[in-house]
């Protein structure tokens, strides 16, 4: 058990990997020396922080979608972030990257506004959480979590409070030649119209917030 421990601390100092949600804040600290040690990155869903920890920060966020700030420490990483209802949730079942992101640059990614699902079922008062997960090349992920509660008067950051550091950006990641939602994928409809066709209204908000992301990216 000791053994086992300390092989894990080892990889885990080796991968130097891990990474931050500073906005909204994680529910607690799983990276640096003063962490819990029960607590590792690479323990799905929440890197072992439960759902119901006392104190944990439960962040304001708008009803229409919210900001997401994450430290990076990566030359590049893919990177997944989903949603999951209620006060201790334990099932992360809506995503809130569709497509998934390619992560270039090692520090601050601010995302202003993350569009939201069109089918969220969420009002005033709602209390959500936020799942991030990193994957690298080789398929290893890292987790982390933090908590949201959806109010009407909050607000997403803005300006300077949401800057990417130089040289970090995304790129959606479409896989495959069409994006294929369950719809019929054609063989006359695929071309031109590539990767627009059969993606839902969720799939194009978070591809125009994504744009506006990479614009703001590359101005900076
Ligand atoms: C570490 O986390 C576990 C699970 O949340 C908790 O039971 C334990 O009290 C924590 N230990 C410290 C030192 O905070
Ligand atoms: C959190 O959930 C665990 C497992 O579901 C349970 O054993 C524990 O008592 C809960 N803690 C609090 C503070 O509710
Ligand atoms: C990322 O940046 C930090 C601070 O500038 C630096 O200490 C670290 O070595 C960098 N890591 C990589 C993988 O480039
Ligand atoms: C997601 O999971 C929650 C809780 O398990 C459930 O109530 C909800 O219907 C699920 N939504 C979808 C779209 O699967
Ligand atoms: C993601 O970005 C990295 C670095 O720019 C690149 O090497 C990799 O091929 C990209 N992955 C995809 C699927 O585009
Ligand atoms: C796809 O092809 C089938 C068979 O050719 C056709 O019946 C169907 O209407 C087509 N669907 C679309 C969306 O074009």
């Amino acid at each position: 058990m000791a053994l086992q421990t300390l092989l894990l601390l080892a990889a885990a100092g080796l991968a130097q990997a891990h990474f931050g949600i500073e906005y909204p804040p994680m529910r607690a600290n799983t990276l640096g020396s003063s962490q819990n040690t029960s607590y590792s990155q690479w323990t799905n869903p929440c890197a072992g922080v439960p759902g119901n920890l006392t104190g944990r920060p439960q962040t304001p966020w708008p009803l229409t979608g919210g900001s997401l700030k994450l430290d990076l420490h990566h030359p590049w990483t893919y990177v997944f972030v989903n949603l999951g209802l209620g006060p201790d949730v334990s099932n992360f079942n809506y995503t809130l990257t569709n497509p998934f992101w390619n992560e270039t640059g090692n520090g601050t990614l601010c995302v202003p506004k993350l569009a939201l699902p069109a089918d969220l079922p969420v009002s005033d008062g709602s209390e959500a959480s936020l799942q991030v997960v990193t994957v690298g090349e080789d398929g290893n992920a890292l987790y982390n979590c933090a908590d949201i509660i959806f109010k009407a008067d909050a607000k997403a950051l803005e300006g300077d409070e949401c800057k990417n550091s130089e040289g970090v950006k995304v790129a959606p990641v479409v896989v495959g030649q069409a994006a294929d939602n369950g719809g019929s994928t054609n063989g006359t409809t695929k071309g031109s119209a590539g990767s627009a066709v059969g993606v839902n209204t969720a799939a194009l908000s978070s591809v125009v917030a994504l744009a506006v992301v990479f614009v703001l990216g590359m101005s900076v």
